[in-house]
């Protein structure tokens, strides 16, 4: 798949924080060809400076951008995508593939404003993917191929792991995995600083914090093990842990948690028909 993806044309429409993120992995990887991919972005100015940067031509010409794409990935926020739609309807191809990583859109909206039958695919990637180590859930809309749900998952593959679901858990993966990265960076600037409290130095405290996460992520991954055994583990009867845990409980880190990610996942739904 990764091979065809090089013959394909390739339309980031909205290279921003996120776009950018991909486009540049895209182009590190050699996934696709830098003279078959083409962005835009809304000011002209940015788009000059982008395109130096990476060395594919950027425009603020959607219509241009999607032209000749074989694949074009919708990257700008909910609120914009209406108008963008509407703008390249006429000028997409008839068997473009069409991505959006753009929270709260169902596929069933961009199939409405882009015409019947057009294939699309909906994603919700995270930050991480900037270092290979995104996590991305993707679905199908309803004139969406097998083949077309592959190329996308080759594509998200390139940056991370991806799993596929059903379109009614989007906002709730945009909730988690989306959102996730800003609570763990959150989870991860008070074990730092926790350190410090206790007389580290910032920096060691920070790669202990950091390296502590990353490992403990990597054993849940790589065994499969539940994490509350992985904690049992660690938790020796009448040692540290314990009390550490006891103020976790006492603190409600685990309801606030829980009720951080139904928040955003209720925010998610709500994007879309904001101005
Ligand atoms: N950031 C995340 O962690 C994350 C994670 C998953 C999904 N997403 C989704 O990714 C999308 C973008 O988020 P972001 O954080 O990357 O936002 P962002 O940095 O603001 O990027 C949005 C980009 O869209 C461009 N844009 C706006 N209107 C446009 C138009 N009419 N035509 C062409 N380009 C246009 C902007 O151009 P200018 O730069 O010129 O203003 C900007 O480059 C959102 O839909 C969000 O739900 C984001």
């Amino acid at each position: 798949m990764t091979r065809k993806l090089l013959d394909q044309k390739l339309a980031v429409l909205g290279a921003g924080k996120l776009g950018g993120i991909l486009l540049r992995a895209y182009l590190k990887q050699k996934l696709f060809s830098p003279k078959r991919v083409s962005a835009t972005v809304l000011h002209g100015d940015k788009a000059a400076t982008l395109s130096k940067g990476l060395g594919v031509g950027v425009t603020s010409d959607n219509r241009k951008a999607v032209a000749e794409a074989d694949i074009v990935l919708l990257c700008m926020k909910p609120q914009a995508i209406r108008e963008v739609l509407e703008e390249i309807r006429p000028h997409v191809g008839e068997k473009a593939l069409v991505i959006s990583v753009a929270a709260s859109v169902p596929t069933s909206y961009i199939e409405q404003h882009l015409g019947p039958k057009v294939p699309v695919v909906r994603a919700m990637p995270n930050t991480c993917s900037a270092v290979g180590c995104g996590m991305t859930g993707i679905c199908r809309g309803a004139h969406a191929a097998a083949e077309h749900l592959e190329m996308a998952r080759a594509m998200f593959d390139a940056v991370g792991r991806t799993v596929v679901v059903d379109e009614k858990h989007m906002d709730a993966v945009t909730g988690l995995s989306a959102s996730g990265p800003a609570f763990a960076y959150i989870i991860l600037e008070s074990l730092a600083e926790a350190g410090v409290k206790v007389g580290l130095p910032r920096d060691v405290a920070t790669l202990l914090a950091a390296q502590t996460m990353k490992g403990s992520a990597s054993v849940v991954l790589e065994t499969g093990d539940h994490p509350a055994l992985l904690k049992d583990a660690v938790t020796t009867p009448a040692g540290c842990t314990i009390d550490g845990i006891l103020e976790l409980e006492e603190g409600k880190l685990r309801v606030t948690l829980i009720k951080a990610v139904v928040k955003a996942t209720l925010r998610a739904g709500e994007l879309l028909f904001e101005k």
